[in-house]
Formats: C-alpha cells, structure tokens, sequence
C-alpha cells in the first residue's frame, strides 16, 4: 500500500496537471487568461481538491474521477483570495509566494479573473464523468458553499467584524463560512463524485466543519507567529480582525486546534484503516507552518 505521504503528492501532482490544461486556448481575451493562470497556477497547498480526491477514494472511487470537482473548488478558493487582497477588502500584496494578483494586472483584470474562475468553475463540474444527478448535486453543494450563506456571506461578516470585541458565537459564524464552506464542499463532493451514501455525506460534513475550524484558527496563529517567507503571504495583518487568537490567545488556540482536529478524526471511525489518509492529512495541519 502506498504511504500518506506518498499518496498526498500523487494527490498534488494529479490536481496540478489538470489545473495546468485548463484556460490554455488562444484567445482575444489573452491577458485575462494570463491572469486567471498567474494566481490558479502559483502553488498553493491544493488542500481543497485532496480531500475531493481522498473523499471520493474513501468511498469506493477512482480519485481521478473527482478531479474535475476538485478543480472546480480551488478555481473558487483561488477566485476568493484574489478578492481578498483586493486594496477594498484585505488590501495585500503577496500571496503564493508571489505579488498579489492586482499588483501585476491591475485592480480591473483581477475583479475579471476572479469573475472567470468562479464562473469557470461551475463549467468544469459538467465536464465530470458523472450521472447527470451527481452533477447536480455537485453544482448545487458548491453553489450553496461558496455563495450568499457560504464563503462570500463569511467575507461580508468578516468584513463587518473589523475593529470591535465580537462574541465566540460571532467568530464561528464568520469562520465557518469563510474557510469553513469550501473546505466543506471539496469534502461532499469527493463523497458525490464516488457515489456515495448519507452516511458518508455526514462523516464527510462532520469531518470537513471540524477540520475547517482547525484550519481557520491556525491561520490565524500562523498570521501572529508564521513566516511570511514560508508562507508565502505577509503576516500581522489581521490584527485588527475578529480572529480566535484575538478571542483567546495562542495557547488556547493551539488546544483548540487539536481538539477540532481529533474531533475531525473521530467522524471517520466508521471507516476503520481506510480512513488512514485523511486521518493523518488532518494530524499533519495541526501544526502546519505554511
Ligand atoms: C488561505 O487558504 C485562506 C484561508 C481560507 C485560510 P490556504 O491556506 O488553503 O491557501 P493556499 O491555497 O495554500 O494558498
Ligand atoms: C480568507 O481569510 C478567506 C477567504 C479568502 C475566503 P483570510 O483573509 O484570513 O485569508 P488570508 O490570511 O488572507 O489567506
Ligand atoms: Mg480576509
Ligand atoms: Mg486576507
Ligand atoms: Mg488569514
């Protein structure tokens, strides 16, 4: 059997090469493409699309059947963080390692790539070799994570969190949506993509709301103590947002982190040593540096 880690980068390397034929046509449009490509093809953990991946393996799937659902959720990721470093909402200037998407094309083209990929994204879920009811299902989880109650409602709260005391309640409100939702829907539709059963949609959603806590509140340690070289992205920036750390401190954030993640762990019980991948990917982010 081949070995977590081994797995993880045969994971990678299959989302990468799918991203890397995607948007290649000649078109009048070119710069829009170029920028689309810029931030799709700029590194990335690619956390989203391996857990479509393992999901859809977990449950029976080849993985490489997922990869369409699984690009579709990392070209919304990635259309959500050229937006977030927008000068109107995070105003950042460097993300994957690379100055922000706004810094080379300019703010219009990289509203229009963002507007491309999340468009984009809903295209490539049809390409999927899948009954026309797993495409539904696909279309509609990601439409409901990624929109008004999902990750775009997370950024206007979080938005509208800035600079006051907010409530632990308040902050899980914003954060499930955030980065909750779309780790949620690259969960569910790793589950679809496999033909899965209710059982599996619920460990699947139960695994995803926990692990995406866990995410969100080590990013928001990483943005107090991470390296912004290792990161890719610059720290200390969100001091004046509504994080845990803020709530709570980085110790107990810490703990929480590795609560939530045992939490993710347990939901897979089920699934006995099949479930070894996701289990140790979850373990591997608890202190995750980048
Ligand atoms: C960053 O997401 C934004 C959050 C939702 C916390 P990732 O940490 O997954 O970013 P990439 O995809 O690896 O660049
Ligand atoms: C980003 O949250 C969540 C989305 C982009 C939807 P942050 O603003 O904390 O992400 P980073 O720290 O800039 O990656
Ligand atoms: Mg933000
Ligand atoms: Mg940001
Ligand atoms: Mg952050």
């Amino acid at each position: 059997m081949m070995e977590n880690k081994e797995l993880l980068s045969v994971y990678v390397r299959n989302i990468e090469d799918y991203l890397q034929a995607c948007f290649t046509e000649e078109l009048p449009q070119k710069a829009l493409y170029e920028s689309m490509r810029y931030s799709l093809l700029a590194g990335g953990k690619r956390l989203r699309p391996v857990l479509t991946q393992a999901f859809c393996a977990l449950c029976g799937g080849a993985p490489e059947t997922a990869l369409p659902l699984g690009a579709a959720v990392e070209m919304i990721h990635t259309y959500s963080l050229i937006h977030d470093d927008l000068p109107c909402m995070d105003d950042d200037d460097f993300r994957r390692g690379k100055p922000t998407n706004h810094k080379v094309f300019g703010e219009a083209l990289a509203v229009l790539a963002g507007d491309g990929l999340l468009t984009h994204a809903f295209a490539r879920i049809t390409m999927a070799k899948l009954p026309a009811e797993g495409v539904v299902a696909a279309v509609r989880t990601l439409a409901d994570c990624a929109g008004e109650d999902g990750m775009v409602g997370g950024q206007v709260l979080d938005m509208a969190a800035e600079e006051r005391q907010c409530t632990e309640e308040e902050v899980r409100a914003i954060q499930s949506r955030k980065t909750g939702a779309l780790i949620r829907a690259a969960c569910l539709m790793g589950v679809i993509a496999a033909g899965g059963d209710e059982a599996q949609m619920t460990a699947a959603g139960t695994y995803a709301d926990c692990l995406g806590l866990a995410f969100q509140i080590r990013d928001d340690i990483l943005d107090v103590v991470g390296d912004a070289a290792l990161l890719g992205k610059a720290t200390g920036t969100d001091a004046h947002k509504n994080t845990f750390v803020r709530l709570y401190g980085i110790e107990r954030c810490k703990e929480m982190v590795a609560e939530q993640t045992r939490s993710a762990i347990e939901a897979l019980a089920p699934y006995g040593a099949s479930a070894d991948f996701l289990i140790s990917l979850a373990q591997s982010l608890v202190d995750r540096e980048m």
